[in-house]
């Protein structure tokens, strides 16, 4: 089956029954492995992606149900490490063995774009899926919080340029 989809803004063809999971499209076949397996049963959250702009669990997601759909993976969240989440788990220094982490990013980086400044709650109801074996969690709420504060001064400065132009 020759599924179109766009994955981190380039259109690309997946060649794959329409039941896989979005999951292995990613890893298997474009081999993009930055989206991680945990548990295969949306419990656990470290396949987490971007469909449309919405988080969804790729390991329950089949691949068919988002033909001529967005797909954004940690690898297109910016192509420099620009994206103020990555510049905050940078910066806070969150991950320990990192396997969680991707996943972790996605969700806060869908949350961010909805809810600019969230409060810890917003942040924990928002991660409440996405498990963390090395219990990051204080920083991860941490970082969420930077990278609003990052976002806003990007934001601002970029106001200023063009109110300069
Ligand atoms: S691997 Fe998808 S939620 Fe755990
Ligand atoms: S950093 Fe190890 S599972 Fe989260």
């Amino acid at each position: 089956m020759a599924i179109k989809l766009t994955v981190n803004g380039q259109s690309t063809t997946v060649d794959a029954p329409n039941d896989m999971p979005l999951l292995w499209a990613l890893r298997d076949v474009l081999h993009l492995r930055g989206t991680k397996f945990g548990c295969g049963i949306a419990q656990c959250g470290a396949c987490t992606v971007h469909v449309n702009g919405t988080a969804v669990r790729s390991c329950i997601t089949p691949v068919g149900t988002v033909a001529a759909k967005s797909v954004t993976t940690i690898e297109g969240l910016s192509a420099d490490g620009s994206h103020p989440v990555q510049q905050a788990w940078e910066e806070i220094d969150v991950a320990q063995c990192g396997y969680c982490q991707a996943g972790q990013m996605m969700s806060a980086a869908a949350l961010l774009a909805k809810t600019p400044k969230p409060t810890d709650q917003e942040i924990d109801s928002a991660l409440n899926g996405n498990l963390c074996r090395c219990g990051t969690y204080l920083r991860i709420r941490k970082a969420v919080h930077k990278a609003a504060e990052l976002a806003t001064n990007a934001s601002t400065k970029k106001a200023v340029q063009t109110a300069a132009r």
